[in-house]
């Protein structure tokens, strides 16, 4: 038997976890998401989450039909009916069967899928020696045409960006806004340190709200550290002390060279080796129980 998938209203086997051709998530990506990791047999940030995927769901007047505390109660028995104590959560909701018109108003029933099931992250080494990070063409969606603050089923500027990186054999890609300024990484948010201040772009420069991002700011003041939103150029990501890069799946991750620049002296610095430490922690300590 394989992994149980939550999906219209039940559980079924993950070869049966099926959705219709008529389901506008998949004809148009009319839908919402979130990725949840869990630690310890605990949801980590699973209220910030949830409230994302709420807003990101109201901005495109999609329905969740499930009260958050049932929604969450549902994530939590889908990693416990899949025995998952360290892994990664993907729970989904379309906007559900519809025609072949473009309008959701034929959508009558969205739905919640939930999949819970182990993730495969950057090797330790990778953390040891940090991430080679290129600038890619592809600019972030302009948040006058698509606010990158909806984590919408439709992904493909961000597919387009790591195809470059691919292309580049790189380890993760810088993506800029239309005014040239850096937004975040691909699927990840971005920092850099300097002369002792973390700085990251603030949202409205197109980075979505990231939730390890928040993590960041919080450790970061408990720490003592001085952290700060401001539009980041190139040359201040260049000639940054150093840099990391935040996000669900990646945590907290070291970026040791720019666009074959190294960053700093090119090693992980003293700023990201403290934050990944009382990152790892807080994963540790802290979530809500699936159990
Ligand atoms: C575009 C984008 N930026 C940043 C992030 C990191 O956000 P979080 O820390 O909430 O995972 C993600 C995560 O999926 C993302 O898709």
């Amino acid at each position: 038997m394989g992994l149980q998938v939550y999906i219209d209203g039940r559980f079924v086997d993950e070869d049966d976890a099926k959705v219709s051709v008529y389901d506008h998530g998949l004809l148009y990506g009319d839908g919402v998401f979130e990725g949840i990791r869990v630690y310890n047999r605990r949801l980590f940030m699973m209220d910030e989450h949830l409230k994302r995927l709420y807003n990101g769901a109201k901005v495109i007047r999609l329905e969740i039909p499930m009260e958050p505390g049932d929604l969450k109660d549902k994530v939590r028995e889908t990693v416990r009916i899949n025995d998952i104590s360290d892994g990664y959560v993907r729970l989904v909701v379309t906007r559900g069967k519809g025609d072949l018109g473009l309008s959701p108003s034929k959508c009558a029933d969205p739905n919640i899928i939930i999949i819970a099931a182990t993730i495969k992250i950057y090797p330790e080494e990778v953390y040891m020696r940090g991430l080679n990070v290129v600038t890619v063409s592809t600019r972030r969606n302009n948040p006058d045409s698509l606010s990158p603050q909806i984590k919408s089923l439709n992904y493909l500027n961000h597919i387009l960006a790591h195809l470059e990186v691919l292309h580049a054999g790189a380890d993760e890609g810088l993506v800029l806004n239309d005014g040239g300024y850096v937004t975040e990484c691909v699927v990840d948010n971005f920092f850099i340190v300097v002369n002792g201040v973390i700085l990251t772009p603030p949202t409205n420069a197109g980075a979505l709200n990231g939730i390890t991002r928040l993590v960041v700011f919080n450790l970061a003041k408990e720490h003592n550290m001085e952290i700060r939103e401001e539009n980041l150029s190139l040359v201040e990501c260049y000639t940054a002390d150093e840099a990391f890069l935040t996000g669900t799946a990646a945590e907290v991750a070291p970026v040791t060279h720019i666009d074959e620049r190294p960053i700093g002296d090119g090693k992980p610095g003293p700023f990201t080796t403290r934050l990944m430490e009382a990152f790892k922690e807080l994963k540790e300590n802290y979530g809500t129980p699936i159990d």
